[in-house]
């Protein structure tokens, strides 16, 4: 089996010159390579104690839900603004350009559980930041973040100082 590098096709100068594109979609278009990126992220969690797995809309699906399954946890999905039909909990958070908001339902965590989070990137941190701040928000601790790739060069583990943040795949640069 090939390592788990080589299904993830880079693509240059997308979406704008200067930036080199991560795609996930060629890591899941490949039987082996999906069950790799599922095993590796899973692995990083092996002996810890934890209640319940979040993920982002959407890439944070695609990974969350699967290893919440395996594990016998639930799921909680956080929604961009507007999706989610009950009472949420919500955070702004940085775009390159712009804000973004995205939501949680309020009653998805109790307090002191424990939370691990699974996204498929970590670039500047601020969607991870912005997930930690509505999860404690409602009491919940985060015990561990799992990301399948790290885009090192853009230094997200900065703001995200006291906590646990895994990557499979670490990249240099932006
Ligand atoms: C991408 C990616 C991460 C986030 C990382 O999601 O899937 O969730 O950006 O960037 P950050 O560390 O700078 O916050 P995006 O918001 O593009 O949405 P998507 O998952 O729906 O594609
Ligand atoms: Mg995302």
């Amino acid at each position: 089996m090939k390592p788990i590098e080589d299904y993830v096709v880079s693509i240059p100068d997308f979406p704008e010159p200067g930036i080199i594109f991560r795609d996930v979609t060629s890591v899941l278009q490949d039987a082996e390579g999906l069950h790799l990126a599922i095993d590796l992220m899973q692995e990083k969690l092996e002996g810890l104690d934890f209640d319940v797995v979040v993920g982002p809309e959407s890439r944070g699906f695609i990974f969350g839900v699967p290893i919440a399954y395996n594990l016998k946890k639930p799921f909680i999905p956080i929604r961009k603004k507007g999706k989610l039909p009950r009472e949420t909990v919500s955070a702004e958070y940085e775009l390159e350009y712009g804000t973004a908001t995205i939501e949680m339902h309020k009653d998805a965590i109790k307090p002191g559980q424990r939370v691990v989070i699974i996204d498929d990137l970590i670039a500047t941190g601020g969607t991870n930041e912005a997930m930690i701040h509505l999860i404690e928000g409602l009491g919940g601790k985060v015990v561990k973040t799992v990301f399948l790739m790290e885009l090192a060069g853009l230094h997200g583990r900065d703001r995200l100082q006291g906590y646990d943040i895994d990557s499979v795949i670490v990249y240099p640069g932006k």
